[in-house]
């Protein structure tokens, strides 16, 4: 093998290049065509004995050198080592986040490369590695994108826009998964409410299009069937639902129960369960924001909800261990916090249209501070607690809604809402601060005018707070009843 001559010490190092022989005679190297010419020179062939006949195509000029030589750079590598879901690739560069195929026995298999060191690329594999061996051959994938858009809306797709709902194919125009944030100042300010048809949170958490919120909650409290609710009542022109590390039980359960038939139509669903590798996890999650960036550009508010952003970061723990990061945080790796910011940013008010983003938060053992939590609450417009002791007393929604808080509710609300708002919470507040009196009798009326206000209040405003899931309620509804509830308590003086 020839290696072609570099003329300055920044040039990019190649390990294997075209013959020289293979160069064409004439003309400058630095014209566009020459650039782009392939060079069809034989190199490594399968487990890298140097027989050329069986990869015509093996190497391909993809630059030149500062002074103006092609460089021939191998357009595929050898696969060296195996390890779980770990593979090792030699013989090819290729960036972080490149889409590799890998030609096993057992046919072409996708990864994707999230780790490098000198002279390998470790991929994280989209599915078992079943077949491969050593000295199997890795190539870049061409770009193609998946399925975006309109075409999406009414259908359930996995992570890699593949149909699962046995609706026939999707026809959508594609794009790509990964998608800059936008820069701030294109970004459209927040303005309008965004009511979401469940009473507790437009009281006390009102969201705003283009809001980001957490919905921190343990397990069985009640998060997916309350995301039901919301997906149902909202007042967006779509939504998109992104489920990811589900037992594949409760996406039919979901679907059929909490969703339905009806606000199915108008949502574009992106489901990953456990049982898929980390990497199908964690793609779900970005393509299902790339679906609600490509809708909001169109000009539309869309709401996107994902179930859970926990299983999502799990995922990319199990995909940063593979790839040899180092724990830190409760096992968690560094690019698991990387990862978090940069697709959180992603949602939110954009040019055209917005995306209202609500993310559950699976709190272990009711604990708020894990790191999950707590970056995602850094990160995030507010949160939605859901409380096990809510849940168990029969409150459902089991929403806290003296733990919760909407950081743009007075932005979008008027004055009046925003009083009436905190007169509800002040009296919730003052009613929970001498509960623990009244239950044992030792609280005299007319000791504290702020809790005598809340003790009188606070059961209307519970009984206003529990709602049926096949209820949907109005903005307008709410703040009337509870304009009502406080002049119930003004008449009564
Ligand atoms: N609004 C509600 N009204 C009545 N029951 C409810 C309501 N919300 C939740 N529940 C009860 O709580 C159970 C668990 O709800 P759900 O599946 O929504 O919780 P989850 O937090 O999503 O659970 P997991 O952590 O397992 O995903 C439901 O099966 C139901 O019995
Ligand atoms: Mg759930």
């Amino acid at each position: 093998m020839n290696t072609p001559a570099s003329s300055g010490p920044a040039g990019p190092s190649t390990t294997t290049a075209a013959p020289a022989t293979a160069r064409p005679s004439t003309g400058s190297w630095n014209s566009p065509r020459d650039r782009a010419a392939k060079w069809s020179a034989g190199g490594e062939s399968r487990g890298g004995s140097g027989d050329a006949s069986d990869t015509p195509l093996d190497r391909v000029e993809i630059d030149v050198d500062p002074g103006g030589l092609p460089i021939a750079l191998p357009i595929s590598g050898t696969v060296t080592v195996i390890r779980g879901m770990e593979v090792g690739v030699r013989g090819i560069r290729l960036p972080m986040g490149a889409a590799v195929s890998v030609d096993g026995f057992a046919g072409t298999l996708d990864a994707e490369v999230v780790a490098a060191s000198d002279g390998e690329i470790r991929l994280a594999m989209l599915g078992e590695p079943i077949g491969l061996t050593c000295g199997d051959r890795a190539r870049p994938t061409l770009a193609s994108g998946q399925p975006m858009g309109r075409g999406v809306l009414g259908r359930v797709v996995d992570a890699l826009g593949h149909p699962i709902d046995g609706k026939g194919p999707v026809y959508a125009a594609r794009g790509l998964i990964d998608r800059p944030v936008p820069a701030a100042l294109t970004r459209r300010r927040i303005t309008e409410p965004m009511p979401c048809g469940v009473r507790v949170l437009d009281a006390f958490t009102t969201l705003a299009k283009g809001q980001r919120v957490g919905l921190f909650a343990g397990s069985g409290v009640g998060k997916s069937t309350l995301l039901g609710m919301i997906a149902r009542g909202a007042e967006a022109d779509c939504v998109v639902i992104c489920l990811v590390g589900e037992r594949g039980r409760e996406v039919r359960e979901f679907l059929e129960d909490d969703l339905g038939p009806v606000a199915a139509e108008r949502a574009a669903v992106v489901v990953a369960t456990s049982d898929q590798p980390a990497l199908v996890r964690v793609r779900a999650l970005r393509y299902a924001t790339a679906i609600a960036e490509q809708l909001a550009d169109e000009g539309r508010n869309v709401l996107f909800l994902c179930d859970s952003l926990t299983r999502f970061a799990l995922a990319q723990r199990e995909v940063g261990l593979a790839a040899g990061e180092p724990p830190t945080a409760r096992g968690f790796t560094p690019s698991v916090f990387a990862a978090l910011p940069r697709l959180l940013e992603r949602t939110g008010p954009r040019e055209h249209g917005t995306i209202t983003a609500i993310y559950t938060v699976l709190v272990d053992g009711d604990d708020h501070n894990d790191p999950i939590a707590d970056t995602v609450r850094g990160i995030l417009d507010g949160h939605i607690v859901l409380d096990r002791r809510l849940a168990h007393a029969g409150r459902y929604p089991a929403v806290d809604p003296l733990m919760s808080i909407s950081r743009l509710a007075s932005k979008v609300l008027s004055a009046e809402k925003v009083a009436i708002a905190d007169r509800a919470r002040r009296a919730l507040a003052a009613a929970e601060a001498v509960r623990d009196l009244v239950e044992v009798g030792a609280y005299a009326p007319g000791s504290n005018p702020e809790a005598d206000e809340g003790l009188a209040m606070s059961p209307a405003l519970i009984e206003l707070c529990r709602q049926r899931t096949d209820e949907i309620s109005s903005l307008e509804d709410t703040f009337t009843g509870l304009s009502g509830i406080a002049a119930a308590i003004d008449g009564a003086r």
